[in-house]
């Protein structure tokens, strides 16, 4: 089948690698120079199975049928099927996703190509779709929720925990959008290496409910152990025991229960509020108080950091500098987007307190006002506290120094 993919980011690019298997991809993106690395076959983010895959079809090894273009009328004018994986980001101002860049691509492909199928990857809000059967009632669209992982996109595509395809009851091509929604199950199923991947076709709107429970859920559990944490803290007791403890028992798991200075990333943040302004007139304590115990878990975090600063200060440190290591939410990754560490150097320079920043992936000298260091030596010199979201070996010597709450030294 001849595919397009909207996007060439973590979502887009994974499941163009995964569909070139066995189908011709051709990969949109308005940034061209993400286009002339995927056409040198390197890939624009840090993603181990991405660059591998991309590098086995350099070599020869293991070819994908893959190409990509800005032209974005010319790859679906040509396409039977459409992927859309633009961003949603969230707009403080409506409260709402902006859904702009996912109906760009919508227009063009209306304009070049009105019989395509449409599916939007995207994270949009529930009852999106529905809203776009109304508006376009001429356009053909389903909706499928992603959950991978940044950083292990393709490897969560190639091992989904579920494929899930919703099709808008209210669409006037239903019954066609049915058998598209099949075939695009049998597509990533095919591209996948476990088989039998738990496969659901829904409605669009309860598919849109899926992602967004999902990923809220997701943020319930990281507030829920950060609280737990918060309490230790204060109380003086040791979190990692009582942890251990709660986490033995099979019904709650040892897993996803390292504390963190917040629930960060990409998603997590903009899709439970994203969640929360689709509760609009329906009865709810908890999904507000996820997103509230977020902000309050940073507020934690920065007053224990400038607790420290103040107690060098009293010690005689002139002037304590606070050092950053890491931007990034998790260790191994390139993506800072709205980490939760962020948040604390936000409130600790709203204190007066210098910041330095200690981030290699990030080329530029300055980071919102903040001197941004490559020399990692340099670094631990100069930051009298060291704030680090993810513990790393690289801290072992000056350990006395550095702030963490990652008590069990993984994500
Ligand atoms: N990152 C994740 O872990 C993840 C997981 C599940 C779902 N999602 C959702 O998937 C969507 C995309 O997320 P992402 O992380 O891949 O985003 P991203 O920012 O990494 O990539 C989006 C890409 O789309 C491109 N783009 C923007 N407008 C375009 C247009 N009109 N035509 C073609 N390309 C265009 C951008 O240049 C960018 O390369 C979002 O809605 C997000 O919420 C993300």
């Amino acid at each position: 089948m001849r595919i397009a993919v909207a996007g060439t980011g973590y979502v887009g690019l994974s499941l163009a690698v995964l569909l070139a298997q066995h189908n011709d991809v051709v990969a949109v993106d308005v940034v061209p120079q993400k286009v002339e690395l995927l056409n040198a076959r390197k890939s624009p983010i840090v993603d181990a199975e991405i660059e591998s895959y991309l590098a086995a079809d350099a070599s020869g090894e293991r070819p994908l049928s893959l190409s990509a273009t800005t032209d974005g009328a010319a790859a679906y004018g040509s396409a039977e099927l459409v992927v859309i994986a633009t961003p949603t980001n969230y707009d403080p101002q409506r409260n709402f996703f902006d859904t702009t860049y996912v109906e760009q691509v919508i227009d063009l492909v209306l304009e070049v190509n009105p019989q395509a199928v449409m599916v939007i990857k995207s994270t949009v809000p529930v009852g999106y779709t529905k809203g776009l059967c109304e508006r376009y009632p001429q356009g053909r669209f389903l909706f499928s929720p992603e959950f991978l992982r940044e950083g292990r996109a393709l490897y969560d595509n190639l091992h989904p925990s579920r494929i899930i395809v919703g099709v808008p009851s209210e669409s006037a091509f239903e019954v066609e959008l049915q058998a598209a929604a099949r075939k695009f199950a049998e597509l990533l199923q095919q591209g996948a290496l476990d088989e039998d991947v738990p496969s659901l076709i829904m409605r669009a709107t309860e598919a849109e409910a899926v992602k967004l429970f999902s990923n809220t859920y997701l943020a319930l559990r990281v507030a829920y152990f950060n609280e737990l944490d918060t309490y230790a803290g204060v109380r003086g007791l040791d979190a990692s025991q009582i942890i251990e403890g709660v986490c033995l028992d099979p019904r709650i798991g040892s897993h996803y229960n390292n504390p963190s200075f917040g629930y960060g990333g990409y998603c997590l943040p903009k899709d439970t509020k994203q969640l929360l302004a689709n509760y609009d007139h329906v009865p709810q304590n908890l999904i507000e108080a996820i997103v509230d115990a977020n902000r309050t878990r940073k507020d934690y975090i920065a007053d224990e950091v400038l607790a420290r600063v103040m107690s060098l200060v009293y010690e005689g440190v002139p002037n304590p500098v606070v050092g950053v290591y890491r931007l990034t939410m998790k260790s191994g990754s390139d993506n800072f987007r709205a980490s939760s560490v962020q948040g604390i150097m936000k409130r600790v320079k709203g204190k007066g307190v210098p910041v330095l920043v200690y981030e290699p992936t990030l080329d530029d000298a300055d980071f919102f006002g903040s001197e941004v260091t490559h020399d990692l030596a340099d670094f631990k010199r100069r930051a009298d506290v060291i704030v680090a979201n993810r513990w790393s070996e690289e801290l072992n010597d000056v350990t006395a120094k550095v702030y963490t709450r990652d008590l069990f030294k993984r994500d």
